[in-house]
């Protein structure tokens, strides 16, 4: 890298705004969550306020984007009001060869992969430290669990090859998601083998709500790079 070369923040910003290009006046958009997609959020917020974009509704994917929306001027709904979603930007943490995802650093992996699954099309924009050629190698994978018995997690966590650790807030305590669960996140050493295995084992589990690997949703992926290509 040259003393020139952008940093991570333009390199977000590059990805999240090329994918606003894709937003057509009359959408219904998802707005995802996290350092990546808040520059998708502003961008859409200053086509709205220039008149190049109208008609717009936003879903947030977070009380936190929610928040965003709302202070750049990106009107919002609910996604029991328009349940079809035209386009959806978000960010990931880990995006492997075919487009598999792991999601959720941010803690916002549920709404976003209810966003994601009702949307026509989805918009996964990242700087190009997320590409891994395998999922789990750079990342813990999330999984979201409710409060009530977190711990009987743990031990068949551990038989699935996982590291899990409880996610804690900055005091200590738990972090507790926007919809009041647990997050624990588990470290896989030398990455997950089998997606569809740690996908279906810990999904079918009682207590588990959702788990932050993104499987088979075939999104468009944009990646901010140093240089223009
Ligand atoms: C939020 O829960 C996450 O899924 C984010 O989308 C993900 O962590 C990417 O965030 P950054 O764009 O901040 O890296």
């Amino acid at each position: 890298m040259s003393g020139n070369a952008p940093d991570v923040a333009e390199l977000k910003r590059r990805a999240a705004e090329q994918a606003v290009e894709n937003v057509r006046s009359g959408m219904v958009v998802g707005l995802g969550t996290g350092s990546t997609a808040k520059f998708a959020v502003e961008a859409i917020g200053r086509k709205l306020k220039h008149g190049e974009l109208s008609d717009i509704v936003g879903i947030a994917t977070s009380i936190q984007t929610r928040d965003l929306a709302e202070s750049v001027g990106v009107p919002l709904t609910t996604l029991n009001e328009r349940p079809v979603i035209d386009l959806t930007i978000d960010g990931a943490d880990e995006i492997d060869p075919e487009g598999n995802l792991v999601k959720g650093g941010g803690g916002a992996l549920l709404w976003e992969k209810i966003v994601a699954t009702a949307s026509r099309q989805l918009f996964i924009v990242a700087d190009e430290s997320k590409l891994v050629t395998r999922l789990g190698e750079s990342f813990p994978l999330p999984v979201e669990v409710i409060g009530f018995g977190w711990k009987t997690h743990e031990a068949p966590l551990r038989e699935i090859g996982a590291e899990p650790v409880l996610r804690l807030d900055a005091a200590g305590d738990p972090y507790v998601t926007d919809e009041g669960h647990y997050i624990i996140d588990c470290r896989f050493p030398g990455g997950i083998t089998d997606l569809e295995a740690v996908y279906d084992t810990v999904g079918k589990r009682p207590g588990v709500v959702e788990t932050g690997l993104f499987l088979n949703m075939s999104p468009q992926v944009i990646i901010g790079r140093s240089e223009r290509v």
